[in-house]
Formats: structure tokens, C-alpha cells, sequence
């Protein structure tokens, strides 16, 4: 808790931005959600929590909203996120994710606001050479959704010398699962994701789930990838919050389990959980797909003191499930 001032938190209506906005709130801050409403939900924005409507290329408005709001810590959830759709419309990516980042940087410097956590992502790697990844890893990113992450990685790391910011950046790994009780979750069109995808076979809105190439260089030729629980996702946010307040210096830190399971591995484990035959299809692979990624997260667990806590595969389908059923069941 800390009561001097707000925590602006754009895409706050999504999937990360509003279970993480949640546990600010429960925590005793006070947020403002900037959130263009695209893809997320005013629906998911908590009592208690401004809401904003906007782009973050709207310089002017966002100059409001911080003469409104004294805003002492940014978490920068907004961007456009479909990695396929960044190869066939980099503008898109290059455009909106950097300007937009650009123009919240402005914003938080004439107000002299200066701790910001960024979600980035464990496309910054692209192929790694080696699993589970540290974040001492070569970056690498093989598509514009990585690069545009990588490049406001380093945008940080320079306004950071330069204008005394100080920022902390996550790199998801594949974030899953869903607020406990249902109430939030994976909701947008169009979803791309693995378990997501299997979830709306279960309540009708797909035929079936595709699997997506079955000669990849794993034990059963289906890609491996870290599953992470939204909730544990938040809360690393918050610590990450915790440790700038607190003086801590700018950070990269990986946000993953540090196991993998394959494609068929969740398959297997939805048909447990929900108890149904999943109807399912061996398909061509997906362009841009690495083998395995794989987080080693020991940098958040031993600076941060992050201890996940919805951490087996059957709790984060299942979590997933209770929100997906309540959604569209
Ligand atoms: N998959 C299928 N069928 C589907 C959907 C996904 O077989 O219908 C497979 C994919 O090929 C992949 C795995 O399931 O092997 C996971 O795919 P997701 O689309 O759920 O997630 P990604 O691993 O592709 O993406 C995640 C994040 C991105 C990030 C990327 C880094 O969601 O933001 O990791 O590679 F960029």
C-alpha cells in the first residue's frame, strides 16, 4: 500500500493488465487503466480503478490524464501482441507498440514520473541456443512482435542513463490460466493461444484443436512450452513495483516455471481436467515456432523473492476452464 498517488496501468482491461490491475487494488493502490478497449474489457476493470479510454499516441490526452492523476509508477501492458500478425503488419507493431512507448515515455518525463515496468516477452530470444533460458541469453528475436519488444527493452536501459528512469521489464513466458474465481480471464478476439484455443473446442466455438506440427525435435514432436499462471504473473509485478520503490536498480527479469510441456501434454491434461474428449488434428506447423522455450527463473525468485503459486498444469487448465465455461459455456 501506498498512498501517494496512482499507478497508471495501460492495457489494463486485457488479459495480464486486468488480473494484475485486480491485485493492485487488493493490495490498497490506486490505479488508472488506459486501455484503448480493443481487445480488453471495461468489464474487467475493478470498482475502485479509473478507467481511461484511449491510444497512448494521443499525446494530449494522455497530458490529461497525468495532470489529473499523480501518477508515482507505470506498468505498460498495452501493445499489440500476435506475433503472426506483426510478420504481415509490422506497421502495426513498429508503428503503434513503439510510438505508443515513446509517447508514455514523454508523458512520464515532463511529470517526472520514473519507475515503469514493461512486459516483455520470451520473444526478445528468439531461437535460443540452450533451455531453460537465462536472461544473459543472446537476444535474438526472429519476428517484428519480439523486435519491437527488444527495441523498448533498450529504449529503458537508455532513457534510464540518460533521464534517471528506472524500469523493470518481464519477459513472459506463456502466460495461462485465469483469476480464480472466474470472473477474468483470456477473452480476445482472435485467440491464438494453446490452451485458450482447446477451451473453445469444449464450448463449441471451434470444431476442433489443431496441433501444429508434430516433427519438432522433442519427445513427442509436439513444441514444448513454460506455462505460467496469470496470478503468479501479477504478483511478479508487483514485487517488480516493490523493488523500484523500494531504490532497486532497472532489471530484466524471466517470468516463467522453469518446466516445459509439449502441445500434447496440454491436450492431455484439458481432457483430464474438464473431463471430455477433446477433439483434436495433427496440422501443418506454424511459421516461427522454436522447438522448446523454457524459463529459468531463478533471477526473480532469488532478487525478487517470487514464489509462484498455481504452478501445476491441472490448476492452470483448470482455472482457465472455470472462467471459460462461465464465459461461453
Ligand atoms: N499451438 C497449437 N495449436 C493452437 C495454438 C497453439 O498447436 O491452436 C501450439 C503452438 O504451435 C505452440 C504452442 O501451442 O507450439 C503454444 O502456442 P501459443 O500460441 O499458445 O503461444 P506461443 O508460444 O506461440 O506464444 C507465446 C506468447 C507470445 C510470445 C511467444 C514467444 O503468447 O506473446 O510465446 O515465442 F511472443
Amino acid at each position: 500500500m501506498d498512498d501517494r498517488g496512482y499507478v497508471l496501468v495501460t492495457g489494463g482491461a486485457g488479459y495480464v493488465g486486468s488480473h494484475t490491475n485486480r491485485l493492485l487494488i487488493e493490495r490498497g493502490h490506486r490505479t488508472v487503466v488506459f486501455d484503448n478497449l480493443l481487445y480488453g474489457h471495461a468489464e474487467s476493470v475493478p470498482k475502485g480503478s479509473e478507467l481511461v479510454k484511449g491510444e497512448l499516441e494521443d499525446a494530449a490526452l494522455l497530458e490529461q490524464v497525468f495532470q489529473r492523476y499523480p501518477i508515482r509508477a507505470v506498468m505498460h501492458f498495452a501493445s499489440y501482441t500476435f506475433v503472426g500478425e506483426s510478420v504481415t503488419n509490422p506497421a502495426r507493431y513498429y508503428g503503434d507498440n513503439l510510438v505508443g512507448a515513446l509517447s508514455l515515455l514523454a508523458a512520464m518525463r515532463r511529470h517526472d514520473t520514473r519507475h515503469i515496468i514493461f512486459s516483455s516477452s520470451a520473444a526478445v530470444y528468439g531461437r535460443p541456443a540452450k533451455v531453460p533460458i537465462e536472461e544473459s541469453s543472446t537476444l535474438l528475436p526472429i519476428n517484428p512482435y519480439g523486435r519491437t519488444k527488444h527495441i523498448i527493452e533498450m529504449m529503458l536501459e537508455d532513457y534510464g542513463h540518460a533521464y534517471d528512469l528506472r524500469s523493470v521489464a518481464l519477459r513472459y513466458f506463456n502466460a495461462a490460466g485465469a483469476h480464480p474465481s472466474g470472473e477474468i480471464g483470456e477473452d480476445h478476439e482472435p485467440e491464438t493461444h494453446l490452451i485458450p484455443n482447446a477451451l473453445h473446442v469444449l464450448v463449441g466455438r471451434r470444431d476442433k484443436l489443431s496441433i501444429f506440427g508434430d516433427d519438432y525435435a522433442t519427445p513427442d514432436g509436439t513444441c514444448i512450452r513454460d506455462y505460467i499462471h496469470v496470478s503468479d504473473l501479477a504478483s511478479a509485478h508487483l514485487l517488480a513495483l516493490e523493488h523500484l520503490q523500494k531504490g532497486g536498480a532497472s532489471e530484466q527479469f524471466n517470468v516463467g516455471l522453469g518446466r516445459g510441456f509439449s502441445v500434447k501434454e496440454v491436450a492431455n491434461a484439458v481432457e483430464r481436467v474438464t473431463g471430455r474428449k477433446l477433439a483434436m488434428e495433427i496440422g501443418p506447423r506454424r511459421a516461427g515456432d522454436p522447438d522448446a522455450l523454457v524459463a529459468d527463473s531463478t533471477k526473480l525468485q532469488t532478487k525478487l523473492g517470487w514464489k509462484p503459486e498455481r504452478t501445476d498444469i491441472e490448476t492452470i487448465v483448470a482455472d482457465a476452464w472455470r472462467f471459460h465455461a462461465r464465459r461461453f459455456g
